[in-house]
């Protein structure tokens, strides 16, 4: 997997590509990062990147030329890729989306600043256009590392346990348990006994039922769409009824 970001602050992207879970990708070579200044692609003694709007009104929009030039010198290895713009008009991301994204071998990510960027750009040349959430950023860069991380994470091999994100709240349609390390009793709150048990059956039970009352309690609706087997069913009637059993 491969992404290219297009941004006016690279140092911004460079320092999420370099540390973590991505930088140890990178270092790697399973995933291949480039991080190119939109800036480097303005023309005249300025450099400008962005003007103001046609037709009037506040703000700024990024300039057609520099961002399609950009996108031009992006190196396209063989295989399929798109071309992404971060924006708070686009498709909300979320798994569904991250995991479509694995089927391409090249992700290029734009991110627009101010007011956004010069309508022709969009529509001539970005794919997709995606946004992470229902609120204004200053910007996309936020958003394309947001995206490149939860994409990254799906790749085989980025994480360190190939089940982990498996296991990862969503990827089985609910949310995770809590989770505890040591010590045992920190600020007099003693870590739940099941866990210390050493029954894993119990505690995969035990987590489950966690599992489902979180996601009872904060994401109702997320248990509609849940794979749930009839043990599932079984703990959220109870849960429901208030009569749950237990930790001990
Ligand atoms: N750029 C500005 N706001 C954004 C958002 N919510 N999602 C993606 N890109 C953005």
């Amino acid at each position: 997997m491969r992404f290219d970001v297009l941004t006016i602050f690279p140092d911004m992207v460079n320092a999420h590509l370099s540390e973590g879970m991505l930088g140890r990708a990178v270092a790697r070579g399973i995933i291949e990062a480039a991080v190119h200044n939109i800036r480097d692609f303005a023309r005249g003694a300025h450099k400008t990147t962005d003007d103001r709007p046609f037709g009037g009104g506040d703000g700024m929009v990024m300039k057609p030329g520099p961002i399609h030039r950009a996108l031009a010198a992006v190196e396209r290895p063989a295989g399929p890729g798109q071309a992404i713009l971060l924006s708070p008009q686009g498709e909300t991301f979320n798994r569904t989306v991250a995991w479509e994204l694995t089927r391409y071998d090249q992700l290029i990510f734009v991110c627009g600043r101010y007011e956004g960027i010069d309508e022709r750009i969009r529509i001539a040349d970005i794919d997709r256009e995606l946004s992470i959430g229902d609120y204004v950023l200053s910007g996309g860069e936020v958003a394309a590392m947001a995206v490149m991380e939860a994409v990254a994470r799906l790749v085989p091999g980025v994480l360190g346990g190939e089940r982990s994100h498996l296991e990862d709240s969503f990827e089985e349609g609910l949310l995770e348990y809590p989770q505890y390390t040591r010590p045992r009793i920190f600020q007099g709150a003693a870590v739940p006994a099941v866990l210390l048990s050493g029954d894993h059956e119990k505690i995969r039970r035990w987590r489950r039922a966690e599992s489902l009352k979180r996601t009872l309690e904060r994401r109702p609706e997320l248990l509609e769409s849940a794979g749930l087997t009839p043990e599932d069913e079984r703990i959220l009637a109870d849960l429901k009824k208030g009569t749950v059993e237990g930790e001990s």
